[in-house]
């Protein structure tokens, strides 16, 4: 028995005032538990409203502290009880904000809960054999501070056994990392003196394939849409960086063409614009449309289509999940040593707190993140 002190709990009182109108109240505080805790807040980022245009923080996704969680008390049934460390804000989640009578390839976001995407957790309880108290787990999870997890098959635990920071296995080492690696190996079937051309070129997955086209000897021409992305593309080593904001990526490619492999990460005009300079034989390798993800209706038509016959190019669409098994060997073995020897680049965006979430995925959607958007939800 303890004495003294009143801790609010579901259906227990908890004022000085909810006390006076309830006499027996005082009773409560004679069967006090210390091991006993009390609900806290679940922050969550939610999905509130589809978006038409860019998704608007606090209108179309917003940061909701509505729900509780009892750390000691949830049950598991045979689950497992994580706390989120970080979460990876990216490009293709604007598209799952969408009505869910709309088919694609990724599943829409239900309005009402809470977003889902790639993140690294700790697990504080578990009543699965899969996982232990104190892994660290990575896969797809929901933007929540705390959830409760029933399928270890849809998670892997990560050692960290090089002590990188969490974000890298979101960021350089995670999805977009990936994306890079595979899509570049698979496709490119790159040529020493050859010229590429990669749009978004500064962002996680484009400054990622400059620097393999680099190390290959190809000639880099990286488009990007601010001055800093320019310059931190030319660090990267892009032999002719440009903003296509402020320079025409017509008249580049006519000067520094024809280009024999071209990383489509934007779709559009651009895409209309790569082929009529591309050389024959060239490699399209089409691994984003972020022109195209926040518009509603019909989106650009291509002009240049048949230059796809005259010129003998090959198409390459791809996802990251089909493709990675076949790389992930060569990935882990060259990609974390890399890292660890500071010999391949990655450039983050790291912000505290899930309340930054639903403005992280504005920026990705508008261009306004340098590097690779993170939110770094809770401490180990
Ligand atoms: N196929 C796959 O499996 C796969 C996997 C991961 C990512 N992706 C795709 O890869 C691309 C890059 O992803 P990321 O994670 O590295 O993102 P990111 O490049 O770091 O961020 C997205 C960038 O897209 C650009 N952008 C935004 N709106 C645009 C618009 N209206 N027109 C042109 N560019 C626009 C902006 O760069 P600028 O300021 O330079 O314009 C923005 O910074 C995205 O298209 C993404 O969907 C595909």
């Amino acid at each position: 028995m303890s004495g003294g002190v009143f801790r609010h709990r579901p259906n227990c009182l908890s004022t000085e005032k909810d006390i006076k109108a309830f006499p027996h109240a005082r009773e409560f505080h004679t069967i006090f538990d210390p091991t006993i805790m009390s609900p806290i807040t679940n922050a969550r980022h939610v999905f509130k409203e589809i978006p038409q245009a860019l998704p608007v923080p606090g209108k179309h996704t917003a940061h909701d502290t509505s729900k509780t969680i009892d750390l000691e008390n949830v049950a598991l049934r045979g689950g497992f009880l994580v706390k989120t460390i970080v979460l990876s804000i990216d490009p293709y989640m604007r598209l799952k904000l969408r009505d869910p009578s709309i088919k694609s390839y990724s599943v829409a976001y239900t309005l009402g809960e809470p977003l889902d995407g790639h993140g690294i957790a700790k697990v504080l309880r578990s009543e699965n054999a899969a996982y232990k108290e104190g892994d660290y787990i990575y896969g797809i999870m929901p933007h929540e501070q705390y959830w409760v997890g029933t399928d270890p098959s849809q998670f892997s635990v990560v050692k960290n056994d090089l002590n990188l920071p969490w974000s890298v296995y979101v960021g350089v080492m995670g999805m977009p990392g990936q994306t890079a690696y595979v899509g570049w190996r698979e496709f490119s079937h790159a040529k020493k003196g050859e010229t590429v051309f990669i749009t978004t070129a500064a962002g996680a997955v484009g400054s990622f394939v400059v620097q393999l086209a680099k190390v290959q000897g190809l000639k880099v021409i990286a488009s990007s849409g601010s001055d800093d992305k320019v310059a931190y593309t030319r660090e990267l080593g892009a032999d002719v960086a440009f903003n296509y904001k402020n320079e025409s990526t017509r008249e580049v490619l006519e000067r520094e063409g024809p280009i024999d492999i071209y990383w489509d990460n934007v779709g559009g005009e651009v895409l209309d614009l790569a082929l009529e300079f591309a050389n024959v034989h060239a490699r399209f390798i089409e691994c984003g449309m972020a022109s195209s993800y926040n518009e509603a209706g019909e989106t650009y038509r291509l002009k240049n289509l048949f230059h796809f016959i005259s010129k003998q190019i090959s198409l390459n669409g791809f996802i990251v999940y089909d493709l990675f098994g076949k790389h992930s060997d060569a990935f882990y073995d060259e990609v974390p040593r890399l890292i660890k020897e500071r010999k391949l680049k990655y450039q983050e965006c790291v912000t505290r707190g899930l309340e930054s979430a639903p403005q992280g995925l504005r920026d990705v959607s508008d261009g306004s993140n340098t590097g690779k958007v993170i939110i770094a939800v809770a401490d180990e």
